[in-house]
């Protein structure tokens, strides 16, 4: 079935004006959209599901520019902390993005800012390179997983797949964090201490009575996340 343009030699194919289509069209990209809200809030954390739909601007990062200049983020995305950071005064930025589209889109956004490093790849492939000639401490914002259609580990994760699982990346890459230094690590996504507590012993563990943890909540204009962010900052 033709369903655009009408020609000489086909006066009597059926066609569809703009109205048709849009009867057509719309319900279909609105079932997309349905299945595609879905899928991402099966992957995003109770937090991050009211979080997308309210706002884009996860993490103001302004705390923490005291300890550092250096700013080290773990899945990309669409950069919105990579903004924030930059909004924060961080000058060295560097954020690796495991989705090519996701990666290159970012290149383009932040091409001709020499303060942004942008890598591609897994995060814990990367990380080593990433923090090879960092300063001690850099702040760490660790967020790589999958959260939804169009962003990496989603096919897996559909199947299930527990290596892309957030908690599993998070403990591999925290092994490389802590294995370079005593940085300020802040881990998102958590659930309070019921999920927080094994990453914080982790780090006691590699660096015992060295650190400080605290859940942050994440409170701005119109929105209230409780517990959420694991604050590891070393002390003494
Ligand atoms: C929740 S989003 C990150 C949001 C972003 N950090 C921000 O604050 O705006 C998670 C991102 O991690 C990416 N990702 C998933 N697994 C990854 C991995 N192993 N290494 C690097 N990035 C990964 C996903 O493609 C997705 O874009």
């Amino acid at each position: 079935m033709h369903i655009l343009g009408r020609n000489a030699h086909d006066v009597n194919t059926p066609v569809l004006n703009r109205a048709g289509m849009v009867l057509i069209l719309y319900p279909l990209k609105f079932t997309a959209w349905l299945k595609y809200l879905w899928l991402s809030s099966l992957q995003a954390t109770e937090n991050e599901r009211i979080a997308k739909l309210i706002t884009k601007n996860l993490m103001d990062f302004q705390p923490f520019r005291k300890y550092s200049n250096t700013f080290i983020e773990t899945g990309t995305n669409h950069g919105v902390s990579v903004y924030s950071a930059l909004e924060a005064g961080f000058t060295i930025i560097k954020s690796v993005e495991l989705d090519p589209k996701l990666y290159n889109q970012c290149l383009l956004k932040f091409s001709g800012n020499n303060k942004v490093k942008l890598y591609h790849g897994k995060s814990v492939d990367r990380l080593p390179e990433m923090i090879a000639d960092i300063e001690i401490p850099s702040v760490f914002w660790l967020d790589a997983h999958p959260s939804g259609p169009g962003t990496a580990g989603h096919e897996e994760w559909l199947k299930r797949d527990k290596s892309v699982y957030q908690d599993n990346i998070l403990a591999e890459e925290l092994g490389i964090i802590l294995e370079h230094g005593r940085h300020v690590i802040l881990i998102d996504d958590q659930k309070g201490w019921k999920t927080a507590q094994q990453f914080a012993d982790m780090i006691d563990i590699c660096y015992p009575d060295s650190y400080e943890f605290t859940i942050h909540d994440e409170i701005r204009p119109g929105v209230h996340y409780k517990d959420k962010v694991l604050v590891c900052i070393p002390i003494g």
